[in-house]
Parts: structure tokens; sequence; C-alpha cells
């Protein structure tokens, strides 16, 4: 027996006995992936961690989704395997800034990306995902202005959509926003049969290359249904490993192999057996705030 599947057996063995479920985001290296009773956007694994009835969630993802499985799951335990795996965009925006802009922008609903932290939803007045963020800004139909943070590609992105005045802070993913036109441009020279497929947190003249501009999950529908065969993928390049893995016959080319997060790399299957062995790191929400950034993720899941 090889080291991998030691692993996956004393994970399998620990699984069952802590009445866990594994969900791993579409980022997470291949065998993190493999390993995972769930994979899926930050949309999909929120619905799941909310409808799960295991009493232990093993996130292997970031910080801010092991906390929104947690705001939504008080009663169960939920354990982020490495409790340094964090989102660079989640931390550019802090609770007080939100107030500020509550005070700048009085009566301005503030959608705030899942991407941050449970203080900052907290402060908010809904919830996003990058699945539903122009749905989201659309349910506020009588409000002729929104507020959207952290990401401004994707406020950008969203105000390309809607009639309302799109306001929004400065944050950005330092792995999209790392995609640039020109390597968009020499890709599709490289590969000229290839649809090319971004997400919104990508910058704005990046998705106007695009053909198609979705989420994680949205990508791998759309190459699963579509009639092409190849297709440059505009982010991160751990959803590689899901789009090949459902399509052998196609092919899928990243748009820059300059997009790694570095924190979606950073769970080993070593790590989530030490987690479920000793529940261990464990992800909790003080309960004022919990009960307030409910409010926001709960508005999103009900609008989206
Ligand atoms: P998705 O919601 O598309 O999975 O994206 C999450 C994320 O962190 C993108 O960088
Ligand atoms: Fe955060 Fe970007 Fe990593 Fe997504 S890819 S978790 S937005 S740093």
């Amino acid at each position: 027996m090889n080291a991998l599947d030691r692993w996956t057996e004393a994970i399998d063995r620990l699984r069952k006995q802590r009445r866990a479920v594994i969900l791993a985001h579409n980022y997470e290296p291949p065998e993190i992936q493999d390993v995972a009773d769930i994979t899926g956007d930050s949309l999909e694994l929120s619905r799941r961690a909310k409808e799960t009835d295991a009493e232990v969630i093993v996130f292997c993802g970031v910080h801010f989704m092991a906390e929104t499985a947690a705001i939504l799951n008080p009663e169960k335990t939920v354990l982020l395997p490495r409790r340094d795996a964090g989102c660079p965009m989640a931390d550019m925006v802090t609770a007080e800034d939100i107030r500020s802009v509550k005070q700048r922008y009085p009566g301005v609903p503030v959608i705030t990306y899942v991407n941050s932290t449970a203080e900052v939803k907290a402060e908010s007045t809904i919830c996003c995902t990058s699945a539903n963020a122009v749905r989201v800004v659309e349910s506020f139909r009588e409000a002729s202005a929104v507020y959207m943070a952290p990401d401004r590609n994707l406020a950008r992105y969203a105000a390309r959509h809607t009639s309302k005045k799109v306001y929004h802070w400065t944050g950005y993913c330092p792995f999209h926003n790392r995609l640039r036109a020109e390597d968009v441009k020499q890709r599709k020279q490289e590969h000229p049969e290839a649809v090319f497929v971004a997400h919104p947190e990508c910058r704005p003249e990046v998705l106007d290359l695009a053909d198609v501009v979705t989420s994680t999950s949205g990508m791998l529908r759309f190459a699963k249904e579509s009639p092409h065969s190849s297709f440059i993928i505009g982010t991160e390049v751990g959803l590689l490993h899901p789009l090949r893995r459902a399509n052998p016959a196609k092919a899928f080319y990243p748009a820059s192999e300059k997009m790694v997060c570095t924190d979606m790399k950073k769970i080993s299957l070593e790590d989530i057996q030490r987690a479920l062995e000793t529940l261990e790191p464990r992800i909790t929400v003080p309960e004022d705030v919990r009960l307030r950034a409910l409010e926001a993720v709960e508005r999103m899941l009900a609008a989206a």
C-alpha cells in the first residue's frame, strides 16, 4: 500500500468514527478533492454545510469558508485542517471600514462577498458569491444604488449587468488580479479554437475578452454541457483537476500558470487525518457576531 492509500484509508476510518463530512473547494489540490465527500464553489459548499446531518464538518478551503459553515451550523464542530489557510482579499476590509461606508452612504444596501470575515458579514445587509452577485444586486428592487465589498473586480462586473449605481471597496484577489489581457491574448493565439472562460474576480479588461464569465462550479457545468472541445481557463489553476477529470476528451489550458492561490494549497491529507483525530483546529464565531452574520448569509441563500 502506498502513502496516499494509507492516508485515504485512515481518513475513511476516522470520517466514519467521527460522523464527519469532508467538504473541499474546487481549488484544493487533487488528492484533497478526491478524498472529499463533496466538492464545489463557495455557494454550493455553504448550502451543503447548511444541509448536512454530519456532526463534524471538515472544511478544506480557506478560513472564511469554514467560518461561513460555522455561522450556519453553531451546533456542529467545524474544522479547518490548517488554521493559517486564509484569503488575502478577505483581509482587505474590516468591520470598521464597513461602518464608515454605511455612514458615508446612508440607506444604501451593503452587499458583501462571502470572501470576508464574520465581523464584516455582521455589518452587511446581505452576502453574495461569484455565482449570484448580479442576482443579489437585482434583489434590491427599490434601491437605485448598492455598495459592494471587498472585491472591486466583482463589483465592476456586477455594475455592467445592472442599471443600479454600484459603489465599491478597493479589494481584489491577488491571484485573479495577476491575469493580464496580454496573457489571455497570447493563449488565444496559441489555441485559437479554444473558448475563454473567466472568473468575475478578474480585471475588467480580461473579462472583456471572455466568452463566458462565471463561478468555479459554473465553469464545471459550462465545460460539461458545451459542444466545444477546448477551453482557456481564467481562474485559479486548481480547477483544472475537476475539469479534466469530468471531461477526459476535452482540452483545458490555464490562462496563466501564475494563478496559484497559495492558501488553497496548504491543507494536506496528513492535516485532515490530524484534524479528525484531534478535532482541531476548530473554527468558532462569537455568538453576537454569528447571529448578525447569519442574517446576511441567510438573506443571500433566500435571494439566490
Ligand atoms: P467560487 O465562489 O467561484 O468558488 O470562488 C471562490 C474564490 O475564492 C474565488 O477566488
Ligand atoms: Fe481568496 Fe483569491 Fe485565494 Fe480565492 S483565490 S481564496 S479570492 S486569495
